[in-house]
């Protein structure tokens, strides 16, 4: 019996009653969403959000610090440990590391889905960066990458199991992922995670983004839709191995069919698409580290 039927019968849906019980969203992350990553301001602005969360400001100091950065002499202040990381690099950790403690990663599986949220919110930064558009700013595309699968880990807290019976499948495309929700737990995890969002009152395009990241593109899409497509494309076909960066030549094998309706101005060629592989890879390490999210 699929878990949806299995609630209907006790008259409540248990991803629904999930969703109204979660926290709310961090205040950090909420200031960190009125942020501008263009703005000039930021370095100062991320400063000023991050001290006001002691515990996030000793990991920022402690990231700073840590090997991967390589520092010549100790950084005992937030200001210098900003300055070293970069102040989007930290606005993005900031808000990654308060949205997992809502979701704290326990399960190889749970770090798994972290470890890709990173790969896609990444992508989601470079893809609006690289074509500045308007109504998406590289803030926002990272938040809305972090979040378009948030619903997987509300299944995944809910019933651990299902969310096996799922991956059990052996999905290889997004859409795939659809249908074995669908197939086995009976509710799919992009409506459940708008649902999410909508808990956390994050912005109106984030909330439609993330529940209509699984369904075809029409005409009068917001350009966000796209990027999300796009970049959960990128990161699921490098994790298949269909998308490689390393040499000789490197590859992406081609985007799905769906794909090709998308307007010319944020469709993303092949060449584009391989020269991000590095940097969400290396993000995907940072986060592993970060995060806490063991390497899988
Ligand atoms: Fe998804
Ligand atoms: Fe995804």
């Amino acid at each position: 019996m699929r878990i949806v039927e299995q609630a209907d019968r006790n008259g409540e849906n248990p991803f629904e009653h999930k969703v109204d019980e979660l926290p709310l969203l961090p205040g950090v992350v909420v200031k960190v969403m009125g942020l501008s990553y263009d703005s000039e301001q930021l370095f100062e602005d991320v400063l000023e959000v991050a001290s006001e969360d002691p515990a996030l400001a000793v990991r920022v100091l402690k990231m700073a610090n840590s090997a991967m950065s390589s520092p010549v002499s100790p950084i005992d202040s937030l200001e210098r440990a900003v300055a070293r990381l970069g102040a989007t690099h930290v606005a993005e950790f900031v808000t990654a590391a308060a949205v997992t403690r809502v979701f704290v990663p326990r399960s190889l599986g749970e770090r798994n889905l972290w470890h890709h949220a990173v790969e896609v919110a990444t992508a989601c930064r470079l893809m609006v960066s690289q074509r500045p558009t308007k109504g998406a700013d590289p803030g926002a595309a990272y938040l809305a990458g972090l979040l378009h699968d948030i619903g997987r880990l509300v299944m995944f807290d809910q019933s651990p199991e299902f969310i096996q019976a799922v991956d059990d499948l052996a999905w290889t495309t997004p859409g795939e992922l659809v249908e074995a929700e669908l197939r086995v737990v009976g509710a799919d995890h992009a409506n459940i995670g708008a649902r999410v969002c909508e808990h956390w009152q994050v912005p109106p395009v984030t909330t439609r983004t993330v529940r209509d990241h699984h369904r075809d593109l029409s005409e009068g899409d917001p350009p966000m839709l796209a990027v999300v497509k796009q970049a959960d494309w990128l990161s699921v076909a490098a994790r298949a191995g269909g998308a490689t960066a390393e040499p000789p030549g490197g590859r992406v094998t081609l985007p799905p069919a769906e794909l090709e309706v998308i307007p010319r101005d944020f469709r993303f060629d092949e060449q584009e698409l391989l020269s991000m592989i590095p940097a969400i890879t290396e993000a995907r390490r940072r986060a592993s580290v970060a995060l806490s999210l063991q390497p899988d």
